[in-house]
């Protein structure tokens, strides 16, 4: 029996490795990490993160060929195949802080696995890494180990969070780069016969190391670039009448364009995206491409740029302030279908309108209330300048109230903002909400998820991104 350790059980070393073991009866998976908290959350009816598809399998495989476990260098040891699915976030501190990864999760994984080996491994970039990545690690690997031969594969993952698993059952392309050497061959072909359990073979693309790595940090680019061309676009929408959801139908028709990742919004979250261009960044301006960062940096200070435009027009709308006036923020995770607010828009709107004063009840299905304290006071950076922003208090913490249902967060409102585009959004009782609601009432949504012309029917005064006003 091939045996898979994955270092890592978090959002992609958690659902990955139970796909793999769901397609793979004939694999034993067994995850790791040096969390006990979330390793004991794995191994409960509680896991630690939401995925819509997730429960079940997990259920089906875990004390099967599925296993968590905190014991690292145990399974490490005993594996074929190591993944490495660790974080890889934004370096805050010395050389290159802002943007460069932060490595350091990753080399004491690879040197943990160069410690504890004693047979031959094949060892997978699963994590998001900086390109020339592998290179670092086979020395790491190479030089610390008593002879024994390491392979080094670039498998990046290009799973979204809330569709995880539909993602993993049917990827448009799963992507493998390894040595060209008769070697670095053998490991790429086994590799792949893993993922053939069930992924279509034209489906598994094949390439050499730094072409995968790169590919990564590019398909996270290009998906991001096009999120801040639709929200630049929205704001000239705004400023002339027309209409950001007809423009981007009307574009998306072109098969050259696609009608995909064309929805305006309050900008883009996500651990990824913004962490992932800023790498980009750094490795151009490492290799004397200026020009070439400085086109890629346009895409976050769009970003940056659409949830301040949004926070002045909830503030400029209401007559200029919004200090001790109710608002209610419905949705705080970064996208639907996921209890993960890492980089979330709402985090950004939400300190604009408590150092405005505002008075904030803020609902979402999935996030915990400590989660949205925590986010909100936490030390946030300026990723042009490097700096760190002004850090929230108790005293703002006073401003935030948590509640369990969007009704409740929106009696006696001023406003309600739409942060996240939740299905329940869609369908609630505008008509009752207004009631209860300080008159004007208004709406702001982020998401394009209302029906402006009704809202405007019942008495709202509505902003939506990108809509005529
Ligand atoms: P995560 O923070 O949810 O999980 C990483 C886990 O690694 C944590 O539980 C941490 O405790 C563990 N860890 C760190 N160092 C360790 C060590 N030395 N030994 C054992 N465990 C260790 O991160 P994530 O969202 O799963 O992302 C992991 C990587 O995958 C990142 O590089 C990210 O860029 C990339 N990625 C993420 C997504 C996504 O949707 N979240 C999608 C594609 C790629
Ligand atoms: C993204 C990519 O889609 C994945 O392919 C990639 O593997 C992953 O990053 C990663 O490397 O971490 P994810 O961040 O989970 O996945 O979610 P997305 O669906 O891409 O959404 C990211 C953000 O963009 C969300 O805040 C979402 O609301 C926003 N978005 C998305 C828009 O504002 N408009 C759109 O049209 C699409």
């Amino acid at each position: 029996m091939v045996k898979i350790c994955c270092i890592g059980a978090g959002y992609v070393g958690g659902p990955t490795m139970a796909v793999i073991a769901l397609k793979c009866p004939d694999i034993k998976v067994t995850v790791v990490d040096i969390s006990t908290q979330r390793i004991t959350a794995w191994n409960s009816d509680q896991l630690p993160i939401y995925e819509p598809g997730l429960e079940e399998i997990v259920k089906q495989c875990r004390g099967n060929n599925l296993f968590f476990s905190t014991e690292v260098e145990k399974n490490v040891a005993d594996a074929d195949i190591v993944f490495v699915s660790v974080n890889t976030p934004t370096k805050t501190q010395g050389l290159g802080a802002g943007k460069a990864a932060d490595l350091t999760y990753w080399e004491s994984a690879a040197r943990m696995i160069a410690d504890v080996s004693k047979s031959a491994k094949i060892v997978v970039e699963k994590s998001t890494v900086p390109v020339k990545t592998a290179e670092a690690i086979e020395k790491i690997l190479t030089h610390n180990s008593k002879g024994i031969n390491f392979e080094i594969l670039s498998n990046p993952e290009f799973l979204a969070e809330g569709t995880a698993i539909s993602d993993l059952f049917n990827p448009d392309r799963v992507l493998i780069g390894g040595r060209e050497t008769p070697d670095g061959n053998k490991a790429v072909q086994t590799l792949k016969a893993v993922y053939a359990h069930w992924v279509p073979e034209d489906r598994i693309i094949c390439s050499n190391l730094w072409s995968a790595e790169l590919s990564k940090l590019a398909a996270n680019a290009f998906l991001a670039q096009r999120i801040s061309s639709v929200n630049a676009m929205s704001a000239l929408c705004e400023a002339t009448g027309a209409d950001v959801t007809q423009v981007a139908h009307a574009i998306g028709t072109d098969s050259r364009i696609g009608s995909k990742f064309l929805n305006a919004s309050v900008g883009f979250g996500g651990s990824c995206f913004q962490k992932d261009i800023l790498n980009l960044v750094y490795i151009c301006e490492c290799s004397a491409l200026p020009e070439a960062a400085n086109y890629w940096k346009q895409v976050i200070k769009v970003n940056d740029y659409q949830k301040t435009r949004f926070v002045n027009r909830v503030v400029a709308s209401m007559f200029n302030t919004v200090a001790n006036k109710k608002v209610a923020i419905l949705g705080f995770a970064f996208k639907k279908d996921t209890g993960d607010t890492r980089e979330a828009p709402a985090i950004d709107v939400c300190r604009g309108l408590l150092v405005e004063k505002g008075q904030l009840r803020i609902y979402d299905p999935q996030v915990p209330p400590e989660q949205m304290r925590k986010d909100i006071t936490m030390v946030r950076f300026d990723w042009d300048r490097n700096v760190a922003l002004r850090s929230l208090g108790d005293d703002e913490l006073k401003q935030v109230t948590v509640v369990h249902d969007a009704y409740e967060a929106t009696i006696d409102a001023h406003a309600v903002c739409i942060l996240t585009e939740w299905d329940e959004f869609k369908s609630l009782d505008f008509k009752k909400i207004y009631d209860k609601m300080q008159k004007p009432a208004f709406v702001f949504d982020g998401r394009n998820v209302v029906d402006v012309g009704k809202l405007r029917e019942i008495g709202f005064i509505v902003y939506s991104i990108g809509k005529p006003l």
